[in-house]
C-alpha cells in the first residue's frame, strides 16, 4: 500500500528571477523546510490548509535567472541569511535547477517555446508535482497603456527590451496549464493573458506583494477609519540597499510600485489624503542606501484629526527584512494557486487581495477586515469545491 507520503502530490515552484533576494531566500526556506520545518512552518499562514495538496514541506524549486552565478553564490552575495542557516542544506540546494533566461532579443514566441522545453522537463523529474509559476522578476516599466495588447498573437510576435521580459514567463505558464503568482509590481494581467487564463483553468494571483511597510498601511489605515479618525496627511520613506533599492532608483521602474503603495490609502479610507489642502498629502518616498543590504527600514509619519478638528500624530518605525518577509508569502501564495486551481478557479483573483498592494481583478477588498474576510471565504469555496469533486468522483 502507499504509504501518504508517497501519494501526495508535491508542489513545484517554478520561479522567474531565482538568483534574487527572494528567490534564493524561497530556495533556502523550500530547503530548509525538508530538515528543520520549525524554523518556516509557522511564518506561513497556509501551513495548516489545503492537506489535499500534500504536507506543507512537500514542495521543490526550479527557475530561471540572467545570472551566471551558482546558486549558492547568489544565496551568499544577497547575504540575506547567515551562512549558518543555509550551509546546511548546501547539497540540496545546489542540485536545484535554474536555467538560462530566454534571450530577450529573440521574439516573444521563441521565448516562450524554450521556456515550454524547460517547464517540460522540470515536469518530467517531478511528474506528480503540481506546478505554480512565481514572478520574481525586477521592477520594470510600467505598461501605461495595458489595452494596446489585445490578443496573445499581437505579444508572441514582439521582440525585444520594448515588451516586459515577465510576460514571456506568464504566457509560457498559463499556455502550459501553470498557475501564474505575480509577486512583481509589473502589469503582466493584460486582458488578452486573462483570458487566456480564463480558457485554460489556471488562477493568476498578483501583484506586487504586500510585505512590510505597505501591509502595516492597510492594518493602521483600516484601524484608523474604523474610529472615525480623520488621515489628515502620511509621509512614508523607505530606505533599502539591495538590488530592488537599486533598481527602484530609476524612476520609470518605480513608478509602478509607487502608484500601487500610494492609491490603496485613498481607496481604504475613502477620501483623498489632502483634500483640504488641495493636494495629496500621503508621500512615499522610496531612497537606496546600500549599508542596508536586505535589512530595510521604513518610517510613517501619520497625521490625524479628531473630533473639533483636534490634531494628533503616530509614528511607525519598521526595521524589517525584505526577502525574510517576502519569500515565505511567494510560498503561501504558490499553495493558494495550486489549491485555487484544483478547485476549478481560473482567471484574476481579487480575493487574495490580503497579499498585494494592487489585486488584480474587479471588486478587490481594500480595507484589513474585509481583506482577511474574503480570504476566509475563498479558503470555505475552496475546501468546498474540493470536497464535491472529491464525492462526485467516487
Ligand atoms: N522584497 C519585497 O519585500 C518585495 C515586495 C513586493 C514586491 N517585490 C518585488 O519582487 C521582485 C523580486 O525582488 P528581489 O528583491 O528578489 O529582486 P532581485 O533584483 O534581487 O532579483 C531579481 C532576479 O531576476 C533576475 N532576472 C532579471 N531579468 C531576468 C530575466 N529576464 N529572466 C530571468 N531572470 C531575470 C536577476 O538576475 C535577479 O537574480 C521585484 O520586482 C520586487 O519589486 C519585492
Amino acid at each position: 500500500m502507499d504509504r501518504p507520503s508517497d501519494r501526495t502530490p508535491q508542489l513545484l515552484l517554478l520561479v522567474a528571477g531565482a538568483k534574487g533576494a527572494i528567490g534564493t531566500t524561497l530556495a533556502a526556506t523550500v530547503a530548509a523546510m525538508q530538515k528543520t520545518p520549525q524554523l518556516v512552518l509557522p511564518g506561513l499562514t497556509t501551513a495548516d490548509k489545503f492537506l489535499f495538496l500534500g504536507e506543507c514541506p512537500s514542495v521543490a524549486m526550479a527557475g530561471w535567472d540572467k545570472s551566471d552565478d551558482e546558486i549558492i553564490g547568489a544565496i551568499a552575495r544577497h547575504g540575506v541569511l547567515p551562512e549558518e542557516m543555509w550551509r546546511p542544506h548546501e547539497s540540496r540546494l545546489a542540485r536545484l535547477s535554474v536555467f538560462n533566461a530566454p534571450d530577450a532579443t529573440c521574439t516573444m514566441a521563441e521565448q516562450v517555446k524554450q521556456l515550454r522545453a524547460d517547464i517540460r522537463q522540470c515536469r518530467k523529474r517531478h511528474p506528480d508535482a503540481r506546478p505554480v509559476m512565481v514572478n520574481l522578476l525586477p521592477a520594470a516599466y510600467d505598461i501605461s497603456d495595458p489595452a494596446r495588447y489585445t490578443t496573445v498573437d499581437q505579444l508572441l510576435s514582439k521582440a525585444g527590451t520594448g515588451i516586459l521580459p515577465d510576460l514571456a514567463y506568464v504566457v509560457a505558464a498559463i499556455g502550459a496549464g501553470i498557475p501564474v503568482v505575480n509577486f512583481t509590481p509589473n502589469t503582466v494581467e493584460l486582458p488578452a493573458i486573462c483570458d487566456l487564463a480564463v480558457a485554460k483553468g489556471v488562477p493568476i494571483a498578483g501583484r506586487d506583494g504586500k510585505t512590510g511597510q505597505t501591509y502595516f498601511k492597510v492594518v493602521l489605515a483600516s484601524a484608523l477609519k474604523a474610529r472615525g479618525l480623520y488621515v489628515d496627511g502620511w509621509y512614508s520613506l523607505n530606505i533599502l540597499g539591495n538590488a530592488d533599492g537599486l533598481n527602484l532608483m530609476d524612476p520609470d521602474h518605480a513608478r509602478g510600485k509607487l502608484n500601487n503603495k500610494t492609491h490603496l490609502l485613498d481607496d481604504i479610507l475613502g477620501y483623498p489624503v489632502g483634500e483640504r489642502y488641495g493636494r495629496s498629502a500621503h508621500k512615499v518616498h522610496i531612497d537606496y542606501h546600500p549599508p542596508r543590504g536586505d535589512a530595510k527600514e521604513a518610517w510613517d509619519v501619520i497625521d490625524i484629526r479628531g473630533i473639533f478638528g483636534m490634531p494628533m500624530s503616530l509614528r511607525l518605525n519598521l526595521q524589517g527584512r525584505d526577502s525574510i518577509l517576502a519569500a515565505p508569502m511567494a510560498l503561501d501564495l504558490a499553495r493558494w494557486a495550486a489549491a485555487l486551481q484544483a478547485a476549478g478557479f481560473a482567471g484574476p483573483v481579487p480575493d487574495l487581495g490580503f497579499y498585494f498592494k494592487k489585486p488584480v481583478g474587479s471588486d478587490a477588498p481594500v480595507t484589513f477586515e474585509n481583506q482577511l474576510a474574503a480570504l476566509d471565504r475563498l479558503e470555505s469555496r475552496i475546501e468546498s469545491r474540493i470536497h464535491e469533486r472529491s464525492h462526485g468522483n467516487r
